[in-house]
């Protein structure tokens, strides 16, 4: 901190002694200007930085104002700056990319089941989990016909992303042919913190040098999930603020390298709690996140929020008809979302197809007042929702012809347009 202070001294500054140094540092560091972040100066800090030019030095107190207000105009813009430090080239890139992501009418399918999880699917349908038979699976749903009426963008898993399809052409590459923007999951594993019921996502480590190989590879954007549940003790603020600095670190990180960050906070839906109390929660986590973002510098114009519906939990013994559930969601966004945001996509959280329709649905009906800032699906577990085969199976064939490309997926997209769920999502 104290090197950081030295080295943006003006050059006669730097000469004075580094305990001069020091000491202006110190006198920042303590100066209340830090934290409120406006350029006016201390009487304390000047006289700091004045001193810090060196004893014996003729020194006329306008310069040394001058050099000291830029001293803490510099430091005070660390807090805030507002991706300050992006090229006005790389904030229009990651705008585009965003304005493409949040097309009206377009949601984005999330097909980030890592190897481990998709492993559990395939095992209930009997398919061997094979990285051909994930690579077979995933190039079924990006050929589904007329998947680019509905899809913006697609999450990928980090395998995927150097997969091919059966022409050869990378998967990123064949998404863009499509018009759907491909983005990757940078992030690792949760991991509970030792002693706690706590979690953490796992993955900042190194997350710039995988970034740039996603983006080398044909990556747009990427997304990181961090999910927290709500219970009698918990999301602890320290869960919450642990996990909101890592989403708007990761945030940051990605907008350097050029992806779009997609911030996740993922509240889900296990639990009692009751609608009232998913809205405190919700509102506390987010209000944490934009805070989180803002002081780390991100470029808020140029990211997206996907995050959970506002819901009561699972095993809540009260029920809430759906335009409840919409305003409560409504609540949240408009009490803490900031509109530089371009867009919301809601991950389904395993909520049923049709439920999670009738949410969203009810959600855009009541949003009136937030412009033209779509609010659409991001689903991974409720577009595929016939992966536990229950209503689909009565409907089409037989669930292990799901491996045939083009076959099975086309009918999921199919039932889902059945049923209305497009024209019921996007209004
Ligand atoms: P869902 O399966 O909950 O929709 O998840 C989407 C997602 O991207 C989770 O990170």
């Amino acid at each position: 901190m104290d090197a950081f202070v030295a080295s943006r001294l003006p050059a006669a500054t730097t000469s004075s002694t580094p305990q001069h140094a020091a000491t202006a540092a110190t006198h920042l560091r303590q100066s209340p200007l830090r934290q409120g972040g406006t350029a006016s100066l201390t009487a304390g800090v000047l006289l700091a930085l004045c001193s810090a030019r060196g004893a014996g030095r003729p020194n006329h107190p306008r310069a040394a104002r001058r050099r000291a207000e830029k001293v803490v105009r510099h430091m005070c813009h660390r807090n805030c700056h507002g991706g300050e430090h992006l090229s006005p080239e790389r904030k229009r890139e990651l705008e585009a990319i965003c304005e493409k992501i949040a097309t009206p009418g377009k949601g984005i399918t999330a097909t980030d089941e890592g190897p481990g999880t998709i492993g559990d699917r395939f095992e209930k349908v009997g398919v061997e989990n094979t990285e051909e038979h994930r690579r077979i699976y995933r190039q079924m749903l990006y050929e589904t016909p007329g998947i680019n009426n509905y899809l913006s963008a697609a999450i990928l898993d980090p395998e995927t992303m150097y997969q091919k399809d059966d022409e050869g052409v990378p998967f990123p590459e064949a998404l863009e042919k499509r018009g759907i923007i491909p983005g990757v999951k940078p992030h690792l594993k949760v991991y509970e913190l030792p002693g706690t019921k706590d979690t953490v996502m796992q993955g900042l480590d190194s997350l710039a040098v995988r970034c740039r190989e996603y983006k080398a590879a044909g990556a747009k954007f990427a997304k990181w999930r961090s999910p927290l549940q709500i219970s009698r003790f918990g999301p602890t603020k320290m869960a919450i603020e642990a996990n909101m600095n890592d989403l708007a670190r990761y945030a940051l990180i990605c907008q350097d390298e050029g992806l779009v960050p997609i911030v996740e906070p993922d509240i889900v839906m296990k639990g009692d709690h009751d609608l009232e109390t998913a809205v405190a929660v919700n509102v506390e986590v987010q209000a944490t996140l934009y805070k989180a973002m803002l002081d780390h510098g991100v470029y808020m114009e140029g990211t997206i929020l996907k995050t959970n519906l506002v819901n009561p939990g699972l095993s809540c013994d009260h029920d809430y008809s759906v335009e409840e559930i919409a305003v409560a969601n409504m609540m949240v966004l408009r009490r803490v979302m900031p509109t530089a945001i371009r867009g919301v996509n809601f991950l389904s959280g395993g909520q049923s197809l049709e439920g999670a329709a009738a949410r969203l649905n009810a959600l855009n009906k009541v949003k009136k007042r937030l412009g033209r800032m779509p609010w659409t699906h991001g689903w991974g577990r409720t577009d595929r929702s016939p992966w536990d085969w229950k209503v689909l199976r009565s409907y089409t064939w037989d669930p292990v012809l799901f491996i045939i490309p083009g076959e099975c997926v086309c009918n999921i997209w199919k039932y889902c347009i059945h049923l209305g769920v497009f024209g019921q999502v996007f209004i």
